[in-house]
């Protein structure tokens, strides 16, 4: 050990403009156009591009505070200390920040979320998105949200779209691009006219048995499917673009249930095969489509997860989730469009 790390005084030649202590919130975000593999898995690098929603409900948030003293950082997650691959993932995203910002503090991580871990309803967007930014303003490095993107993309893809709020486009980033690092970014759809909300039918909370990260892995190695699901998403992408600037609901929910059953179909079809959806996600996706048949616009959208969110016009929110919640007897939370990550000012 050197003496800057036992006293954790600055290796030369770094700055010490970070604050030290922060505190970040973030919100988590539903794909309506999925990531669903990486064409570069250090870099998070995903072959398509994304859209989602970032919502109103479930924050996380995360507090990064520099232990000069400590030989190791230390994380809690929810009061629980952090082991095996959810410390290695922080701590990982911890040395990337710290070797960008020339800095050695290990740290003290403690994180509080209010969505169920590992069940789909993007938790690790949302970490990753107030991880990213408290840990940027804590060691120093720019926390403007292009950059933080960039940066909250290197802990898990999707943060890189919570670092916004409302409807956000992921960007893959041309394959020729000089730096493909600083080519893949998200960045809201400003031009974006809907009054959506999504109702999210929680149906587990349990923590999922296989990683969205490996099923992913999984699908782009050996699915023969995927690739005319990267295809079709890529249009569906365009489309769906045109469909939010004129505020057509009926375009976009069709879109967006199109492209999330096709990306389970692509992994149903991968070697060992990945099901997420269980009979409760069945019940969940005949109710949306009966009540479309009723004339209710309302479209399902699935993660790495058996839990349903259903997209539908604000003003048909409590009516549809009333009809979720009595075929499902699932707790189910109505979410509108929500604000990006920020930071609090209580930190010091
Ligand atoms: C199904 O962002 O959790 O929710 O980059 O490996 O951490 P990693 O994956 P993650 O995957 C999210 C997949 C998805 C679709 C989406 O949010 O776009």
């Amino acid at each position: 050990m050197t003496a800057s790390e036992l006293t954790g005084a600055e290796p030369t030649g770094s700055t010490l403009t970070g604050t030290g202590h922060a505190v970040a919130v973030a919100h988590p975000n539903i794909a309506l156009i999925k990531y669903w593999g990486k064409r570069d898995e250090r870099l998070v690098l995903p072959f398509t591009d994304s859209l989602s929603l970032t919502l109103d409900v479930f924050p996380t948030t995360t507090s990064v505070r520099l232990a000069p003293a400590a030989e190791a950082d230390a994380v809690v997650m929810d009061g629980v200390p952090a082991r095996d691959e959810r410390l290695r993932r922080v701590t990982a995203f911890l040395d990337l920040v710290r070797d960008r910002a020339g800095r050695r503090e290990r740290a003290v991580v403690d994180t509080r979320n209010t969505v169920p871990v590992g069940a789909g309803l993007a938790s690790s967007a949302s970490g990753f998105a107030a991880l990213a930014l408290a840990a940027a303003d804590a060691y120093g490095l720019p926390t403007e949200p292009r950059a933080l993107s960039r940066l909250a993309r290197r802990g898990s893809g999707s943060a890189a779209r919570s670092v916004f709020g409302g409807f956000v486009v992921w960007h893959a980033g041309p394959v020729d691009a000089p730096d493909p690092d600083v080519a893949s970014y998200a960045e809201p759809v400003g031009d974006a006219r809907l009054d959506a909300a999504l109702v999210a039918v929680v149906l587990e909370a349990g923590p999922k048995s296989v990683s969205s990260r490996e099923a992913m892995r999984r699908t782009v190695a050996t699915s023969p499917r995927y690739p005319e699901w990267v295809a079709a998403s890529r249009a569906e992408l365009v489309r769906m673009r045109q469909a939010l600037r004129v505020g057509d609901l009926d375009t976009v929910g069709g879109i967006a249930e199109r492209n999330a059953l096709g990306m389970h179909a692509t992994m149903e079809a991968a070697s060992p095969p990945v099901r997420y959806l269980t009979d409760a996600s069945a019940t969940a996706l005949d109710t949306v489509r009966a009540l479309r048949a009723e004339g209710v616009g309302a479209w399902a959208t699935m993660d790495a997860g058996p839990n349903v969110k259903v997209l539908c016009a604000a003003a048909d929110a409590e009516r549809v989730a009333a009809r979720m919640r009595a075929a499902t007897h699932a707790r189910v939370v109505v979410a509108r469009g929500g604000p990006g990550a920020t930071l609090r000012a209580e930190a010091g």
